[in-house]
């Protein structure tokens, strides 16, 4: 049975049950009303505006019936009713702020030991089975990759993948690029050397939050892909070396691309991204685009360059990555804010020929999310 007191003078009230209480504000009360006249009873939508509530706006009257919170506010001297369950799962009153670098209950940091633990999906099952794609896309979402098996061996088949949550980012590569050897490489990704593990297009602002790679020929000797989750480095870093996180993370890396005719992309981010409350939320690493870092206090760059280094050799560390070899007809897909891809060096013999493309998480997420609520799925 819950309970309820008027605090502060009216501008506060405190709610209580037997294991939980929070405080809520009047003001913050008053815009989260769910009456007919507050939100549109459709789409949920607000149908007012902050200047709409009274400055003034205090709770005179506060009592429970049937398991509903009932509240007078003044000066409006209107009466609104509120489900204590959905207060208590908004509630805002914590009294301690979580460490930099806190991640959100629903994604996992890893490492090398996931191993075959990865989100693995056949392709024609996620087409055809919602059960299986909420299952898949709830993987990537947790572990920012997946890797789909069993698709068509055909050229575009990787928009099908796209179409499975979302839309394409176009980009001046192109709606989709091509992955193989070519004779004179603009960019180094279409020769055979090895490539660190990086994110995508840091020198865009945003990046495009997801990519897809999908294999239609890899008869070549080596150029296995591989995948580390650049939050669990970042998390990593914090632990061995916390001012080299906070150098990171306080600082803006700058990146550029300006190597086709009538190109030149610039962005200036940090390398570790966090919300203004400390939570990660962002990987930005490439060594090939990474421009002159011009935003570090001179007294600080040499302590910058110590842990971009560190960084860098925790993102090389064999224990942290995952690899696999993709056949034609695989591809995987990362969260490329946050999980970094490479491919290992391969030899001429045989071919290998990828395409990719780029589309964005806030639709996977989202996808995911309205599958979760039509299957009856409880969110974590
Ligand atoms: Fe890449």
């Amino acid at each position: 049975m819950a309970s309820v007191d008027i605090i502060e003078d009216g501008r506060a009230i405190a709610l209580e049950t037997s294991n939980s209480r929070a405080r809520f504000h009047a003001i913050w009360l008053r815009d989260n009303a769910w009456d007919a006249e507050t939100r549109a009873p459709g789409n949920g939508q607000r149908l007012i505006a902050l200047r709409d509530i009274p400055n003034s706006t205090s709770v005179s009257d506060a009592k429970i019936e049937n398991e509903t919170l009932l509240l007078r506010f003044l000066p409006e001297d209107r009466m609104i009713s509120y489900d204590i369950d959905w207060l208590f799962n908004h509630s805002y009153d914590r009294q301690e702020r979580d460490p930099d670098g806190w991640t959100n209950a629903q994604i996992q940091p890893w490492d090398g030991s996931l191993g075959a633990d990865i989100p693995l999906a056949d392709f024609r099952s996620v087409q055809t089975d919602r059960a299986a794609k909420t299952a898949w896309l709830g993987g990537v979402a947790r572990y920012g990759f997946g890797k789909l098996i069993n698709g068509p061996v055909e050229e575009g088949a990787l928009f099908q993948v796209a179409d499975l949550f979302g839309y394409v980012r176009e980009t001046n590569y192109g709606r989709h690029f091509e992955v193989r050897t070519e004779v004179n490489p603009t960019n180094l990704a279409y020769t055979g050397l090895g490539l660190q593990a990086h994110t995508d297009n840091p020198y865009r602002d945003p990046v495009p939050t997801v990519q897809i790679l999908y294999c239609l020929e890899n008869s070549a000797e080596g150029g296995e892909n591989m995948v580390v989750d650049g939050f669990a480095c970042a998390l990593r870093l914090r632990e061995e070396d916390p001012r080299g996180f906070d150098l990171l993370s306080g600082n803006c890396a700058r990146f550029e691309f300006a190597g086709t005719e009538g190109v030149c992309l610039r962005s200036r981010r940090p390398m570790i991204e966090l919300a203004p409350d400390g939570e990660l939320v962002g990987i930005r690493f490439n060594n090939r685009s990474a421009a002159a870092i011009t935003d570090v206090p001179y007294d600080d760059m040499e302590d910058y360059y110590a842990a971009y280094r560190k960084l860098g050799e925790i993102i090389d560390d064999p224990a942290m990555e995952v690899t696999f070899k993709l056949n034609p007809g695989e591809c995987f897909i990362v969260d490329n804010t946050r999980v970094l891809h490479a491919r290992k060096g391969y030899s001429g013999e045989g071919s290998r020929w990828l395409q990719g493309c780029y589309a964005d998480m806030d639709g996977l997420r989202s996808t995911h999310a309205a599958l979760e609520i039509e299957l009856g799925i409880a969110a974590e």
